[in-house]
């Protein structure tokens, strides 16, 4: 029996040597401790030793058991040790790797301008509206006053669409929607998209942007145009800005006016950028036509009001000095990417 204890003791402590995990480890102390052991099993047979060898070979068998879970909570310790090495190694984290980029993205340097173009006619009270892109022969030009067959339809160069439709050239039209839907006192602007059949180049795209302007209500006159004018150029290109008004004409103004700026590269004094002139033109204006306040609805002998037509790529590609309004719409990252970050 004291050999058949011995052999037991070698190859548990052999087996014990190969085991990896908490489980196997498990398995084991049942497999030799547990109700059914091999150990166990050992004390159960001592029933057929003599009486006189029983206490001595009881004795060496609680030995091996005491030895045995020694050995197995040592082997479980160091079990539990590896483990939680594996462990740190592979979450190891080497925090002097490059991190990764993250690409965000901007706004487009029109929508930049926009925003501040919106911002300040907001601080001064004006809505902003929206209107539709391809619009009616009747909005984008009878109800601004030009009639079928008038000549001031050649200033603008229109793609037709279906009978009766276009696609906007001027956001004047959403003035004439502004007129019927609502009624004095009126202050909107309307930014969006226009189209006209030019010919590429570095000033000319067949789309380009505009924001329109339109205040309606009594007593309203020209002083106040100039007024809000000035305001707005002063906040884009800085207090110093001059505001001066050319005659013009517009079909649907009476007067007309176009509207220079002092040029914010040289201040006035004649550079490359106002091509010597000291004044760079930013947009057209007048006091709204009779016809046209008549036609939308408004007693033209109560109600007086001003309207304007800012082209928003020029005073983008100003003020960025982008020297060609393609690239406004060619959408290459490079160009973008100097941007609004
Ligand atoms: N719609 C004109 C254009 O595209 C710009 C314009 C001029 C708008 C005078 C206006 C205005 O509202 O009063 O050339």
């Amino acid at each position: 029996m004291k050999e058949q204890l011995n052999a037991l003791r070698e190859a548990a402590l052999k087996e014990l040597e190969t085991l990896q995990n908490p489980k196997e480890l498990e398995d084991f102390r049942i497999r030799y401790m547990g109700k059914k052991g091999s150990v166990t099993g050992l004390l159960r047979g001592m029933g057929a030793l003599p009486a006189e060898e029983r206490p001595a070979m009881g004795q060496l068998v609680n030995q091996l058991r005491q030895e045995l879970e020694q050995a197995v909570s040592e082997k479980a310790q160091a079990i539990q040790n590896q483990l939680q090495e594996e462990k740190l190694a592979a979450e190891q984290l080497d925090v002097t790797m490059p991190g990764k980029t993250v690409k965000s993205g901007g706004l487009h340097p029109l929508n930049v301008v926009l925003n501040d173009i919106i911002d300040i006619f907001q601080s001064m009270g004006f809505d902003v509206v929206d209107g539709p892109e391809v619009e009616t022969d009747y909005y984008n030009f009878q109800a601004l006053n030009v009639p079928e067959d008038h000549p001031a339809r050649d200033m603008q160069d229109t793609f037709y669409l279906a009978e009766g439709l276009l696609l906007r050239t001027q956001t004047s039209a959403a003035q004439a929607r502004t007129l019927e839907q609502r009624k004095p006192p009126i202050r909107i602007i309307c930014p969006g998209r226009v189209y006209r059949a030019d010919e590429v180049d570095a000033t000319h795209s067949p789309v380009f942007h505009q924001i329109e302007g339109l205040v309606i209500d009594k007593g309203v006159t020209m002083c106040d145009l100039k007024g809000v004018l000035e305001q707005f150029a002063q906040e884009i290109y800085g207090e110093d800005t001059k505001v001066r008004f050319r005659p013009s004409f517009f079909p649907f103004t009476e007067p007309s006016v176009e509207v220079d700026v002092t040029c914010s590269e040289c201040g006035g004094k004649g550079c490359r950028v106002c091509k010597g002139a000291g004044w760079i033109e930013i947009l057209g204006a007048g006091m709204v036509h009779p016809n046209v306040l008549r036609m939308g609805g408004i007693d033209p002998e109560e109600y007086t009001g001003f309207a304007f037509g800012i082209g928003l790529d020029r005073l983008t590609t100003t003020r960025y000095k982008i020297s060609d309004i393609r690239l406004l719409f060619e959408n290459d990252l490079r160009f973008l990417e100097q941007f609004d970050r």
